[in-house]
């Protein structure tokens, strides 16, 4: 494919999904993500704001000496402490990109920046030129660009290429525009700005309004040629445009975009379960493409119709977005090896024989309790085992009495730095129950604002999968716990949310307040 035709996909899950509340990853997280990224080909991986703390540094770092297909992205505000920070981040990185932006828009330069449209084209200009020194993939955004003066933002853009950016990205910062108007946008910006065939011309688009997978195909109908995106469309508010989306519209109506992917889409379905179990943002069943009902067929009319010819209802088939039948993959008698393989196929390469011994005799707990054991089974018990690994508080044991016409009461055994504490609480109802004995061990004072259960495969014994958000002063996080007994799910749950929100995190976002 020449470079004309191709359309880069850099993904920002980790970077602008991280931004969503509660979805904050650590450095293990991200490298596992990261890895999936790039098995699924992915052009460039936004790795973090490495300014933002140490542990986003560390992070990005790590995932810059991981990293050998895809390019790795830091993100810096147009400031030279940001820029040397990110520089530093991916000094290892095989290839390595410097992302960095500063606002346009009349309102962001006024009301945020206090700057002059002259000034903010200066510092724009002296970014792109410090970012250069790092390397030579360097990245410029006008933040706000939505909502910018056209003439302006000619402006701004010819005057960075001129310093060095190999890619311009416009970003609706805010999710204000509307398709056909966007990709105007972007069509007059590539026809005005003079040296705009120097540069690839990139977009990247919220969702507030629902459409920021529209906006971004309009744009790449217009001339961009790399999409921002993210997993599942994770993202600040209402999130980002979601990867699974606008590459599978791009793939599915070649007829009408001069341009494709390089992804390797089987690898999707895998990714946005990953992304989900880590972050504890679930996918809704009706989103399009990774969403369980995405290739269900239930009514009548359409199965039969699928049934004669798939195209009747089908216009993309579930394997090539990764789905496979639910089949039962292993069993009670499986080995070693043939769980690793599989988990292999799936994505997750053990780092330790410690790691692979902590997740097989999960295994073969689960496999005593349930017969037929599932890719999503695997998947899930997985990230459990990974989540697990560091925590200090962790769940030893419990019993809940449930009953009809009695208080329901559960027992709770948790470990605490390695210290074993007991805990007796009635509830409304088990569950209540449980996460008021286990508060009352760990006192994290935090306010329980969701709590949802999802079945992880079909049937009875199938796994619960439960997420819980805990609010603390403004702070949010989520916590993930997978288990055939859904009580036992959403302990675990409840334990995973508590051992982040004792994290300290003093971490600056790049696009509010200072660092
Ligand atoms: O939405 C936005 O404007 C951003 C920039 C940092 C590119 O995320
Ligand atoms: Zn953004």
């Amino acid at each position: 494919m020449s470079k004309q035709d191709r359309l880069i996909i850099f993904d920002t899950t980790l970077r602008d999904g991280e931004q969503s509340p509660g979805a904050s990853m650590n450095r293990e997280e991200k490298v596992r993500i990261a890895k999936a990224l790039e098995r699924m080909r992915v052009d460039v991986i936004e790795a973090g704001f490495p300014i933002a703390s140490p542990g986003d540094f560390e992070a990005v770092q790590a995932v810059a000496r991981t990293i050998k297909e895809s390019t790795v992205c830091g993100l810096a505000r147009a400031l030279d402490r940001d820029i040397d920070r990110a520089g530093e981040a991916l000094k290892e990185a095989s290839s390595a990109r410097i992302h960095t932006f500063i606002a346009t828009s009349p309102i962001h330069m006024e009301k945020k920046l206090r700057m002059t449209p002259d000034q903010v084209v200066e510092q724009a200009v002296h970014a792109v030129k410090r970012a250069r020194k790092y390397t030579d993939n360097v990245e410029f955004s006008p933040e706000d660009a939505g909502r910018s003066e056209i003439e302006f933002l000619c402006r701004v853009l010819e005057a960075v290429i001129d310093a060095g950016a190999g890619t311009v990205n416009i970003p609706d910062t805010v999710g204000y525009n509307i398709p056909h108007q966007f990709g105007d946008l972007i069509r007059i910006l590539i026809e005005r700005v003079p040296n705009a065939d120097k540069a690839v011309f990139s977009v990247h688009c919220h969702n507030d309004l629902g459409l920021a997978t529209a906006n971004s195909l309009s744009a790449v109908r217009n001339g961009a040629r790399q999409v921002e995106c993210t997993i599942n469309g994770l993202g600040e508010r209402a999130g980002n445009a979601a990867l699974e989306e606008v590459v599978m519209a791009v793939r599915t109506r070649q007829d009408l975009f001069a341009c494709d992917s390089n992804l390797d889409t089987t690898q999707i379905v895998t990714c946005s379960r990953l992304v989900s179990g880590i972050t504890g943002f679930p996918v809704q069943p009706n989103k399009a493409i990774v969403g369980a009902n995405a290739f269900a067929h239930e009514s009548g009319i359409h199965q039969d119709g699928v049934l004669k010819s798939r195209e009747t209802y089908e216009i993309m088939r579930a394997e090539d977005v990764g789905w496979t039948q639910n089949r039962m993959v292993l069993g009670k008698h499986s080995g070693r090896n043939a769980f690793r393989s599989r988990l292999a196929e799936l994505g997750t390469v053990f780092e330790s024989e410690e790691d692979l011994n902590a997740a097989f005799a999960r295994f073969k707990d689960l496999a005593d309790k349930k017969h037929e054991i599932f890719d999503e089974d695997l998947q899930a018990l997985v990230t459990d085992t990974t989540l697990e690994a560091h925590d200090r508080i962790k769940l030893v044991s419990m019993r809940v009495c449930s009953e009809t016409g009695e208080v329901p009461s559960a027992d709770v055994v948790l470990s605490v730095d390695s210290v074993e504490q007991p805990a007796t609480a009635v509830g409304s109802g088990p569950v209540d129950a449980t996460f008021k004995a286990i508060e009352s061990i760990v006192s994290s004072g935090t306010q329980l604002k969701l709590y949802s259960v999802n079945s992880i495969t079909g049937g009875t014994d199938a796994q619960g999968e439960v997420t819980v958000r805990l609010e603390k002063g403004g702070r949010i996080v989520n916590g993930q716990g997978a288990d055939t007994d859904i009580v036992i799910a959403s302990a675990k749950a409840y334990i995973n949310a508590c051992n982040k929100i004792i994290q300290p995190q003093l971490k600056a976002h790049p696009q509010k307040g200072d660092v």
